[in-house]
């Protein structure tokens, strides 16, 4: 299981307002007494932070708002001491503009870094940023236009160029050789590996274009694979790609040996609105393609789960909770979802921090849309609700039955019971506001309730587990021995 740090806005240890590494070090008690066995680190190097540093300027340090390379090596050394590994997020698929080698390719038409973007002469297709309309931008200085899938602040990398592989591969063997337990590789699916595919449009639907021919392109197996024995070259390392699709065939196609060890998926988690049906249905999904799941419902990217899905309602972020600690997979919780933190308000213009929002608002004044109507429309697509300053004095008032209570014990749980990780499902049945699903390993069997509606939940005569109840006492969640 993993734990979600954004790192800009988890801990504070310095008292300039931005969260950093040392904060993140004084809070490592906090995540061991949790029951935490993982952490995953949102990008900290240098970086523009024109996307919050998804923007990468130097590779090989760290950002002089979140601390020093020595600070990274002491959070390391801290966290493995309390029995917790580290991945660090890695962008490989693009860098800030500001990076040295961007810098360098647009000065010259011979400078030997003008291969490691996609330059090209005119337009060549009507693909689109996900930030921002055209994937394509102009620059003065190299004449050429070059290729964003994202801000035109994180130019995309050409990974057609044998140079830019082998950059990738030192900046990954630097951070090996420091220590960390693995990766998680950002849009990885999103490499270019393929010059000839820019020729073809993307299909328009609904007065934009869908995203079919600048992802998942041919050449990008190869690529992974060279990442994939890279990483494992050094013994128990970890490889997460995020693979922002819903088709399992496709997902599946990424893990295995000599790939990805885990892709990092959306299925459940950009739900919009709690659907058990749905769920029920992913989760036979899974176990019929053989996916072995990323499970979460919150992230820096989405709103949180306790607005999104529970409504404030803290009992039923009891039932997800024991929902992500006991279905199959792996459980990724993002930060603060254990206190609860609610989602910070986006309610004016100033609001809009992410750059999501900000272009979306600019985009929609430029084309005549008057300022109310472009903050409605930026305002569904910012992604600032969930990246408020984690309030740790809230951290602090827990009680018995509290949400927190309940991570920890399941985490305890979880360590004790092979069923709940390595376990196939049983039965998975939902009716009447009830999710119910059995979780099986060898002679083990474990069954779990969880009540999201209004019908009482009638307590089975077996070994309890564990059990969640609301505010007035009602039994909502169960988890027993079958
Ligand atoms: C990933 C990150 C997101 C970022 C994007 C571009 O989806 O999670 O925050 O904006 O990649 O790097
Ligand atoms: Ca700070």
């Amino acid at each position: 299981m993993f734990y979600e740090i954004y790192v800009p806005s988890f801990c504070d240890g310095n008292g300039d307002g931005i969260g950093d590494l040392k904060g993140v070090i004084s809070r490592i008690p906090y995540l061991r007494q949790l029951g935490i066995s993982g952490i995953w680190l949102t990008p900290f190097y240098p970086s523009p932070k024109a996307d919050n540093g998804y923007d990468i300027s130097d590779y090989r340090d760290v950002d002089p708002d979140y601390g020093t390379l020595e600070d990274f090596d002491m959070l390391l050394h801290r966290a493995h001491e309390a029995g917790i590994r580290v991945i660090i997020d890695m962008v490989l698929n693009h860098t800030s503009h500001l990076h040295p080698w961007f810098e360098e390719s647009r000065s010259s038409a011979r400078s030997p870094y003008r291969d490691y973007y996609l330059w090209e002469k005119e337009i060549p297709n009507n693909w689109e940023s996900f930030f921002d309309g055209s994937a394509w931008t102009y620059d003065e200085s190299a004449g050429l236009y070059y290729y964003h899938a994202f801000s035109r602040e994180q130019v995309c990398l050409n990974w057609s160029s044998g140079q830019v592989w082998r950059e990738c591969r030192d900046i990954l063997r630097f951070w090996l050789d420091r220590g960390v337990d693995g990766f998680r590789l950002d849009v990885i699916n999103f490499l270019k590996t393929d010059r000839a595919a820019l020729s073809v449009d993307n299909p328009v639907e609904n007065g934009g274009t869908r995203h079919v021919y600048d992802k998942n392109q041919k050449g990008i197996y190869e690529a992974l694979g060279k990442i994939s024995e890279t990483v494992h070259a050094y013994p128990h390392k970890y490889l997460l790609g995020e693979i922002g699709e819903d088709d399992l065939y496709l997902i599946k196609s990424y893990v295995g040996p000599g790939l990805l060890d885990s892709a990092f998926q959306f299925n459940l988690g950009s739900m919009e609105k709690l659907d058990i049906a749905y769920m029920a249905d992913q989760m036979r999904k899974m176990e019929a393609e053989g996916v072995y799941p990323t499970l979460f419902f919150s992230s820096h990217d989405m709103r949180r789960h306790f607005n999104r899905l529970c409504g404030l309602d803290p009992g039923k972020a009891k039932l997800l909770a024991m929902f992500l600690l006991t279905a199959r997979g792996i459980p990724f919780l993002y930060q603060g979802e254990e206190i609860p933190l609610e989602d910070v308000p986006v309610d004016r213009p100033e609001d809009l921090k992410d750059i999501q929002g900000r272009y979306g608002y600019e985009k929609k004044l430029r084309e005549g849309a008057d300022e109310k109507a472009a903050f409605q429309y930026a305002r569904e697509r910012a992604r600032d609700y969930s990246r408020g300053m984690v309030d740790w004095q809230r951290a602090g008032e827990q009680e018995e039955n509290s949400l927190h209570s309940v991570y920890r014990r399941l985490l305890e749980i979880r360590k004790r019971l092979p069923s709940l990780t390595l376990g196939t499902y049983g039965e998975i049945r939902q009716q009447d506001g009830l999710l119910y699903y059995q979780r099986i390993w060898e002679q083990e069997r474990v069954g779990v309730y969880l009540q999201f509606g209004e019908k009482p939940l009638e307590a089975p005569c077996k070994d309890v587990l564990f059990e969640v109840r609301d505010e007035r006492g009602k039994l909502k969640g169960l988890l027993v021995c079958e």
